[in-house]
């Protein structure tokens, strides 16, 4: 495949918005149509490369600053990035866009009740029971994109269908060939 351009797929969301699992089922299917993909995610990350950060304002900038550092040698090198933080910080994301190749900023969008309800790591629960100091969205900010290049309502679609409007977008922009078949 020649005609694939390396690009930084960025989900922020709060937790359990969607992020990791938009990302995976962009990945297999990006992987099937030959594409070569690498996935970063908070919680892989944050147990290697980042180990030793924690969730101040200082910490969860210095985390993404070391995978923007990742994300940005991948796709200056024709490497599809998927990448899965939080990141809820307006500026720090400005940063990431302005390092990285190709960066294109998917907003993960669920209402915090919904978010909560799923508490896919039962965290949300500790969060309000006033457990966990610094949760985002609880105890923690989180600065919504002020003008992503894609919006996934993720309490509104099915994964498939989040998934589709990112393949879409990439397709569009030419970042990947347009699938053979529908
Ligand atoms: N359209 C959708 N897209 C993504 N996830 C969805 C969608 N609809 C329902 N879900 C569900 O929402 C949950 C999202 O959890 P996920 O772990 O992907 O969130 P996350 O944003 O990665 O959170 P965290 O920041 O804690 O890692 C899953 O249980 C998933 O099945
Ligand atoms: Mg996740």
């Amino acid at each position: 495949m020649n005609d694939q351009h390396g690009f930084t797929l960025w989900f922020t969301g709060l937790s359990g918005a969607g992020k990791t699992t938009v990302a995976l089922a962009l990945e297999k299917e990006l992987r099937a149509r030959g594409v070569k993909v690498e996935r970063l995610d908070g919680d892989t990350v944050r147990k290697s490369l980042t180990r030793d950060l924690g969730f101040s304002k200082e910490d969860r900038d210095k985390n993404i600053e070391r995978v923007t550092f990742v994300a940005k040698l991948l796709s200056r090198n024709g490497v599809a990035v998927l990448a899965s933080f939080i990141s809820p910080y307006r500026e720090t994301r400005a940063m990431v866009r302005a390092e990285t190749t190709n960066f294109i900023e998917v907003f993960v969008h669920a209402p915090l009740e919904v978010c909560a309800q799923r508490d896919v790591k039962g965290m949300y629960a500790k969060a309000f029971a006033g457990e966990i100091p610094d949760f985002t969205g609880v105890s923690d900010p989180y600065e919504e994109p002020l003008d992503p290049e894609i919006t996934l309502h993720t309490h509104e679609e099915t994964v498939e269908q989040s998934a589709a409007k990112c393949l879409t977008y990439l397709e569009e922009h030419g970042y990947i060939p347009v699938a053979e078949s529908a």
